[in-house]
């Protein structure tokens, strides 16, 4: 696992698109694994400006989302797909076809699942999956738990992450309590894995992930067994690792 401390948020955004737009262009049909949340914010803005500039393109790749809630359906300002639309798929030249984000609003939520990971595999499997990191080690929506879930499965969400999540929502009785989220093991069988992180509120997680031990209880600790993973964080973020 390679950690990689930049200056600040902009300089971490920078570093993590960078990675992003080196598969673009070395590998023009890749498949990208996505995330949404306040942290790809700042990468996914450099990723739109330097599709404007005409540097890269997203007109052959296959994206997955890592997650979703429940009961959101696509046009739902709270939902990941709706954030995914906003933030890049509806600025890049994408084609809409090509983007997956698990379905909130299925009959069947458990054949979603399914469906879910056999797209992946179809698709040939994950080239690079960009992560966020919850306050409690989550990662996709993955929480601390007993052991690691495998494939795409539907989750409760615990209090730390609704409360978390609430401020995008008028109050925490609104947040969705349940969502659908890839597993650790389809994050595990991406090649390539890029997590990013920033603040001081993310200091403890960082280092509680990244240097403490293997654990269920800390989602994100499986990540310094992928063979090919890269954590991209602030000095904030990096302030209690040492
Ligand atoms: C988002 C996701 C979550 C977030 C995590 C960090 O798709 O799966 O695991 O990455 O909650 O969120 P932020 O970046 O808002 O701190």
């Amino acid at each position: 696992m390679r950690i990689v401390v930049a200056d600040d948020y902009k300089a971490m955004s920078r570093i993590a698109a960078d990675e992003i737009e080196e598969l673009l262009l070395s590998e023009p049909q890749c498949v990208l694994g996505l995330a949404t949340g306040s942290t790809p914010l700042g990468l996914y803005a450099d990723l739109v400006s330097d599709f404007e500039q005409g540097k890269i393109s997203f007109k052959d790749v296959t994206t997955f989302n890592l997650d979703e809630y429940c009961g959101l359906g696509d046009d739902n300002p709270q939902g990941y797909r709706y954030f995914m639309n906003a933030n890049l798929f509806d600025k890049v030249d994408v084609k809409g076809a090509s983007t997956h984000v698990p379905q909130g609003r299925a009959g069947d939520l458990e054949a979603e699942c399914a469906k879910y990971d056999k797209m992946i595999e179809d698709a040939g499997g994950i080239d690079l999956q960009l992560l966020g990191l919850g306050h409690n080690g989550h990662i996709g929506f993955n929480e601390p738990c007993d052991e690691f879930p495998k494939g795409t499965h539907v989750v409760d969400l615990t209090m730390s992450t609704i409360n978390a999540n609430s401020r995008l929502f008028d109050s925490a009785e609104e947040v969705p309590r349940q969502a659908i989220t890839m597993g650790i093991g389809t994050i595990m069988a991406a090649r390539r894995v890029l997590v990013v992180a920033s603040g001081k509120d993310k200091a403890a997680i960082v280092r509680k992930a990244f240097l403490g031990p293997v654990t269920p209880e800390v989602p994100a600790s499986i990540l310094q067994f992928h063979p090919d993973a890269m954590v991209v964080v602030d000095e904030e973020a990096a302030s209690e690792l040492v």
